[in-house]
């Protein structure tokens, strides 16, 4: 064998050593995991808390000790297989140690004691000190944020972490289908207690509330659960102070001010027909994309709606063709969408030195507002006579509230077309793709929506909102230390600054609370619920709960309505052989490739 490949050979028996150490201990602490109940169950109370508290501090400070050893493995070019042994062992037993005395020596003593626990471990490997020493600081690091971390959630429960990647982390196993890996933990592990807690790589950890009735105790106290500096910030990068982002006055003034044009009898129901007429040659019959169709008709129709715009009008300069603004106005909600979802999900800052697409949203938005909105404002200003509608509220609160500027008007226009068309045009996508698939309801809705009925309207809405909520989860902070009820009625306590996640996505497809056909469209479940938001132990919350909910709600369902009655009226929909949405979580439920339906005329 040669130098070159002896040394590869090496290397790759490193690695492998590494990963096998690594995936040993995990079985380990696994089956540890399975084995604490049944203890429990003779063990007196405290062991048994003890033993919990241990078992979850090893497992998770275990992933990240495997992630950094591993990150050193790979970008030292000295090591051997005895030092990652001998540090992975040292940096087990000292974590063990740690998490078994840590409490009540005291933190820094703790560590000291780990520290002491862990060097004659390395010695008796024979290693040099300063690799060690090395690798101790690394794992001291980590070590140190998931201890702080994990204190303050204690009696928490986290699921078992995916295979600890280098470098990553566990984000790459869970960055493509987040809302899914949740929901496998959760039915596994924590169908029933509802509350857990997961720990993005990198990031602060999410307290995940999966149980309907503490779902909607938090969403409707929005003084102890509000929606926190980091959610201002990320929405607040598109949005400014628009409606979705302000907290306190702010927000109170802008919902008075705002609501009003979003009831029911002052909507414009001609402007969201005028909209679906306007769209209708973007279908033709085969196999089409709905997304980018109701994209722009919900945009349309919102402008015609609200602002008593045609966004078709609207331009950025003079090359600009007829739609290429009401174009690039949908694209951009949706990027924005991704790219703020995202940056959320997984704890990233909003940074354009880091992030190119964070640069490329920033330009969309200023060209939004300097180019499109702001000519939008002005031209309204000029008016002698304005329509009554959302815009001329704004600027007409200019007069009665000097602190309310010109950025504030932008913010709260950014917020009204980003908030309100994206969701409406992703539910109709989801309803088409259902509808397709079940020819029987889509006959019934055909019939019905020709009537003043709505009773089977209504049911496919809800239907289609719980199998796909089409903002899959919000996000809350703890505004003071507290505590919320699980599943089985024990307190769990929540640090002040704790970051909740209300999934949703997950709550509306628990077998548990859904029954054993949960993953199944049947609007038809909706019959046996009472009540009015047709909830299962309170859960079901579509357009959120309290304060902060929808204000749209109202123009989403007409826009539902009056866009299935006009396209079931020409186009019979059905499924497209081997489709099947790719779902991604951004702030809305996305779909990778689009919703495709296949379009059939209907003999008239
Ligand atoms: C099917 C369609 C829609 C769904 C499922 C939906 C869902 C939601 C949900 C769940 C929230 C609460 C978010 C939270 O608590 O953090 C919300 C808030 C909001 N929605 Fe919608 N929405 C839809 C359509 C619309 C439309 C058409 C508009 C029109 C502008 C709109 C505007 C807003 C605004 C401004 C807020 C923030 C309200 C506040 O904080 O006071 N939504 N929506």
């Amino acid at each position: 064998m040669t130098q070159e490949s002896c040394a590869y050979a090496s290397r790759a028996t490193q690695l492998l050593y590494v990963i096998a150490t690594d995936c040993a201990v995990r079985l380990a602490l696994r089956a540890g995991l399975r084995i604490a109940p049944s203890l429990s169950t003779t063990l007196l109370y405290r062991a048994k808390a003890a033993a919990r508290n241990v078992i979850h501090f090893v497992r998770a400070a275990t992933a990240c000790l495997g992630c950094s050893v591993q990150c050193a493995a790979l970008l030292s070019s000295h090591c051997d297989a005895t030092v990652f042994g001998a540090a992975l062992h040292a940096g087990y037993l000292a974590i063990a140690f740690d998490g078994l005395f840590g409490e009540k020596l005291g933190r820094r003593r703790g560590v000291v004691a780990a520290a002491a626990v862990g060097l004659p471990a390395a010695l008796l490997a024979r290693q040099s000190i300063a690799r060690y020493a090395l690798y101790w600081a690394l794992f001291c690091l980590t070590k140190q944020s998931l201890q702080m971390a994990l204190w303050r959630y204690r009696g928490w429960r986290a699921p078992p972490l995916p295979i600890t990647l280098p470098l990553l982390g566990n984000l790459l196993p869970a960055a493509p289908a987040f809302m899914r890996f949740l929901l496998r933990q959760a039915k596994r592990h924590f169908a029933k207690e509802g509350l857990f807690l997961f720990w993005p790589a990198g990031g602060a950890p999410l307290c995940v509330i999966a149980h309907a009735k503490t779902a909607r105790k938090i969403l409707s106290d929005r003084r102890t659960f509000p929606k926190g500096p980091d959610y201002r910030r990320k929405f607040g990068f598109v949005f400014g102070d628009g409606l979705v982002t302000a907290e306190g006055a702010s927000h109170a003034r802008a919902r008075k001010l705002l609501a009003p044009y979003f009831r029911t009898d002052r909507l414009k129901v001609d402007g969201v027909l005028q909209a679906f007429q306007s769209s209708l040659d973007m279908l033709s019959e085969g196999d089409v994309d709905v997304q980018s169709f109701f994209h722009l008709a919900t945009l349309r129709a919102f402008c015609r709606c609200l602002l008593s715009e045609d966004v078709d009008g609207w331009k950025r300069d003079e090359n600009d063709a007829k739609g290429d603004v009401a174009r690039f106005v949908a694209e951009a909600c949706s990027f924005g969408s991704l790219v703020v979802g995202e940056h959320m999900l997984f704890d990233l800052p909003m940074s354009e030195t880091l992030f190119g697409r964070v640069r490329k949203l920033r330009r969309m938005r200023d060209s939004l507002r300097s180019k499109v909105l702001r000519p939008v404002v002005e031209r309204r200003r000029a008016l002698a006579e304005k329509p009554d509608d959302c815009l001329t509220a704004l600027i007409q609160h200019q007069s009665i509230d000097p602190t309310f500027t010109d950025e504030h008007v932008l913010d709260q226009l950014v917020t009204l077309i980003g908030a309100g068309h994206d969701t409406s045009a992703y539910f109709l996508c989801y309803a088409c793709f259902e509808l397709a698939r079940h020819p029987e309801i889509q006959d019934a809705l055909r019939e019905e929506l020709s009537t003043n009925e709505d009773d089977l309207f209504r049911r496919v809405v809800r239907e289609t909102l719980r199998l796909y909520p089409v903002i899959p989860m919000v996000t809350r902070v703890a505004s003071c230390s507290t505590s919320v009820v699980d599943g089985h009625g024990n307190n769990k306590s929540i640090p002040k600054g704790a970051r909740l996640i209300v999934p949703f996505f997950l709550l509306n497809r628990l077998p548990e609370v859904w029954g054993a056909d949960a993953a199944d469209f049947k609007p038809d479940r909706f019959l046996a619920i009472s009540g009015g938001v047709a909830a299962p132990a309170q859960g079901f919350l579509p357009f959120g709960s309290g304060a902060r909910s929808c204000v749209g709600q109202g123009l989403a369902l007409l826009e539902a309505r009056t866009f299935l009655r006009e396209l079931l009226d020409v186009y019979e929909l059905r499924p497209v052989p081997g489709f099947a949405p790719s779902i991604k979580a951004g702030v809305s439920l996305t779909s990778a490739g689009g919703v495709r339906v296949r379009l059939v005329k209907r003999a008239v």
